[in-house]
């Protein structure tokens, strides 16, 4: 088993099931690592901090003081300056906006028959989705997904995996330009506040003191990474599920209101973030194995979502599955606090690209090639072609 391979990063599914039926604790010796791979004991592994903390140790380097690696009670009122952004309601508010900036990008490639959907698209919406939150100019777009793929990929740190060394100093660079970058933007919010996050930011307080430039930094990067690399792959591997299942894409095309729980569906069957990490605080009795105190634990979401003990024949994709209970977004008090905008915006996206972009098809017939990042899965690039349309506005 070779957890790094591009084959494994693009179908991980066999291995994990031939893993999750012989134990589902395993013991990976050479990076001395427990993998869980039940849904009983991924959700326990994610919800039960007492026995695991989200304040892991990496193979390589330090984890970053950041709310996703934060316990109680500090995580609580980290999680706390920002929940309120993100509640159903605000999200709700920038459906308007998100429309717009979704109808400009595929404008801009819909005349010539053909895009990198990952590159040109689906990448770019969620990027500029939270710039705009976080209250940043959208020329700065190029900057910020170099950004969020150096953060992403800090996942091969804590793992160990390949290129982690390389990966760790891409991100060191980036954090210098980030710290450099921020210290400018945060001058400008002291003087002008603005209705944005990185004001709320540099408003907020815990215990009552405001937070340091390093916690601020520390919030910036959680959001712009978790809140792109993951849209980005659940947007990608939607329409890869979509199009390798034609009746299906008929399906919806026919009946847009199934969009939502198709969404869900790919969620579950092509999780966008495969794995999470926790340490064990104590010697843990999962599943019978114990797992050492001190050990990095990673709960594979991606194995829990097709559970045959919990999901139905969980090897088949089924747009209208009901109930759909996966754990894609996490669970607890960790639990997505981007998933009402995830939510949002895969389905603006894919009602997008369903609507207007007729006779879609994959353009290559080669496997495509996974995202760097050690827990996720996702194309790196999504070469799709379609039949040249009309800008919206030439549309009329
Ligand atoms: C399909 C898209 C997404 C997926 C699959 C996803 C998945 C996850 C998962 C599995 C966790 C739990 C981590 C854990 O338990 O350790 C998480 C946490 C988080 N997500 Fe998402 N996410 C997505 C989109 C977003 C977006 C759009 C944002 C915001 C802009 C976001 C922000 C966060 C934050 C801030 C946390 C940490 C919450 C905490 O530690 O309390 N995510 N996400």
């Amino acid at each position: 088993m070779n957890l790094f391979s591009e084959e494994m990063r693009r179908d991980p599914y066999p291995t994990y099931e031939q893993m999750r039926s012989s134990s589902p604790v395993l013991h990976v010796a050479p990076l001395d690592l427990w993998m869980v791979l039940d849904y009983e004991g991924v959700k326990r592994a994610l919800t039960d901090h007492e026995a695991f903390s989200s304040a892991v140790t990496p193979v390589i380097g330090k984890a970053p003081d950041w709310l996703l690696f934060a316990d109680p009670p500090r995580h609580t009122k980290l999680r706390a300056i920002v929940m309120r952004a993100f509640t159903a309601r605000s999200v709700a508010g920038l459906e308007p906006r998100v429309r717009e900036l979704s109808r400009e990008l595929l404008d801009e490639q819909i005349e010539r028959g053909e895009m990198d959907l990952a590159a040109d698209y689906a990448g770019l919406l969620p990027t500029m989705v939270i710039a705009e939150m976080l209250g940043i100019p959208l020329e700065d777009r190029a900057r910020f997904l170099r950004w969020s793929e150096a953060i992403a990929n800090l996942s091969n740190a804590i793992s160990g995996a390949d290129g982690a060394e390389r990966m760790m100093s891409e991100h060191a660079a980036a954090k210098a330009e980030m710290e450099g970058y921020l210290a400018e933007v945060l001058g400008a919010r002291r003087r002008a506040p603005k209705d944005d996050l990185l004001t709320r930011l540099v408003d907020a307080e815990v215990d009552g003191e405001r937070l340091t430039e390093d916690e601020i930094l520390g919030f910036f990067q959680v959001l712009l990474a978790a809140g792109t690399e993951t849209t980005t792959n659940l947007i990608d591997n939607a329409i890869l599920c979509f199009l390798e299942r034609p009746a299906d894409l008929a399906r919806l095309r026919g009946s847009p209101d199934l969009l939502p729980s198709a969404i869900e569906e790919v969620l579950r069957y092509r999780s966008p973030v495969q794995m999470m990490f926790r340490e064990a605080r104590r010697d843990v009795e999962v599943h019978g194995q114990v797992i050492p105190a001190g050990k990095l634990v990673v709960p594979v979401i991606g194995s829990a979502n097709r559970d045959p003990q919990q999901f139905r024949d969980p090897g088949r994709f089924d747009v209208g599955r009901d109930p759909n209970p996966h754990v894609a977004f996490g669970q607890g008090i960790h639990f997505c606090l981007g998933a009402p905008l995830a939510r949002l915006e895969a389905r603006i996206a894919l009602s997008d690209l369903l609507s207007r972009l007729r006779g879609l098809e994959l353009a290559s017939k080669e496997p495509w090639e996974p995202r760097k990042a050690f827990n996720v899965l996702g194309p790196a690039r999504l070469p799709i072609c379609f039949e040249p349309g009309r800008r919206s506005a030439a549309a009329g």
